[in-house]
């Protein structure tokens, strides 16, 4: 028997327009990833995505790229296109103007100066819109953005390597390198699609790491460091190798902000064990950082946990354990959480879990 084919055309397009998307990350933040098909016929005659932030939107560069009279086709588009002036003009004034026929949106914009209001204008404009098509993998693709632009506060993710007894290293003060090159490749793919990553000051001066982007191709993000009494030795690699911006945050119960050409000093007040970490990623925020991953040490994981600020673990496990390990990783996924990937990298185990969240558009 013939196998039954279940997906639909219409998703066929938009998983089309999601892997457009997809080609902006780590050029657009803090805007969203957005990718556009154009159809006639049943045939692609136009593709385009969002490239760099302040660039052309999607459905402009999905125009742009028309091999034919785009009048009466139909568009496929991962997010609800804007309808207010920015950067660019309203996108759904160009799908307008340009006499596209029939748009089929993957998600609502959660942008409070957009959602439903995009889909809205395109109605009024006798233009037949559908939402939700490929909607999970819409809402997934742009998690960051979804929770900056309705809190302003980072989606952050704390990652640590461990040992099959759940050991990061040795104690505070010494380096171990626990998992093997597959791993390294995956954690640097994770900073690719960071906006910053964040240490403590500890690691800082034990590691003295590049965190920057390395074995896959993208951006360095910004790097950031807690330093409570700014005590960094300023010998450390990232504070001359001008590779990525860096931020120390220190306690404002002795600094002024200040910025020098190598970094930029910012204040937040001290809690119980350390700096403020819910100040901390307002202040993230405030700087458009969408994405902000945590890459230890333990401490900062802890403070992290405690303050309720993780949204996603990735958790790689390496094969062998470590002789006289003291260093406990405190990361532990929560029973409720979702695990979204269980894989082998090389030789060592990856676990990947978020919170779990309700899709904005349900709420
Ligand atoms: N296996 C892994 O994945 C992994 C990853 C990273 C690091 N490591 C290892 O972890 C060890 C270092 O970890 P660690 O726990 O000793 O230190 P850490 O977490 O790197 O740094 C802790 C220091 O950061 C400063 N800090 C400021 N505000 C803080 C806050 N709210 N919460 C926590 N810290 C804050 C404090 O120093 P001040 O009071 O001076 O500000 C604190 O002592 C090293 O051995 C490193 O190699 C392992």
């Amino acid at each position: 028997m013939e196998p039954v084919l279940t997906t639909d055309i219409h998703e066929i397009f938009m998983s089309r327009a999601l892997e457009l998307a997809r080609q902006g990350r780590g050029n657009v933040s803090p805007n969203p990833l957005v990718g556009c098909v154009l159809v006639k016929e049943g045939e692609i005659i136009g593709e385009g995505y969002h490239e760099e932030f302040g660039g052309a939107h999607a459905e402009v560069n999905a125009l742009r790229n028309s091999r034919q009279d785009p009048v009466d086709a139909t568009a496929y588009i991962n997010l609800e296109p804007c309808c207010f002036m920015g950067k660019t003009p309203p996108c759904t004034d160009t799908l307008i103007q340009n006499g596209i026929a029939e748009v089929y949106i993957g998600m609502l914009d959660p942008n409070p100066e957009v959602n439903g209001k995009g889909v809205e204008a395109l109605k009024k404009a006798n233009i037949i819109v559908h939402v939700g098509v490929g909607e999970e993998d819409a809402w997934n693709l742009n998690r960051p953005f979804e929770k900056w632009i309705t809190t302003k506060i980072p989606f952050v993710t704390a990652k640590a390597a461990q040992t099959p007894a759940g050991f990061m290293g040795v104690d505070s003060d010494h380096s171990v390198w626990l998992t093997g090159e597959v791993s390294g490749r995956h954690t640097h793919q994770l900073r690719a699609e960071s906006d910053a990553i964040l240490i403590g000051r500890q690691t800082a001066v034990i590691d003295d790491p590049a965190l920057t982007v390395r074995h896959v191709p993208g951006e360095n993000p910004t790097r950031v460091i807690l330093d409570t009494n700014r005590t960094l030795p300023l010998t450390l690699n990232m504070f001359h190798d001008r590779k990525a911006k860096n931020i120390v945050f220190c306690s404002e119960n002795r600094f002024d902000r200040n910025k020098t050409h190598f970094c930029d000093y910012i204040p937040v007040p001290e809690a119980e064990n350390g700096l403020s970490i819910p100040h901390i990623v307002r202040k993230l925020g405030e700087k458009n950082v969408t994405s902000l991953l945590v890459e230890g040490g333990q401490e900062v994981l802890q403070s992290f946990l405690d303050a309720d600020c993780i949204d996603r673990m990735v958790i790689y496990t390496a094969a062998n354990e470590l002789e006289k390990a003291e260093l406990k990783n405190p990361l532990i996924i929560p029973e409720n959480w979702v695990i979204t990937i269980e894989d082998f990298l090389g030789e060592d185990r990856v676990i990947i879990a978020e919170k779990g969240v309700e899709c904005l558009q349900e709420l």
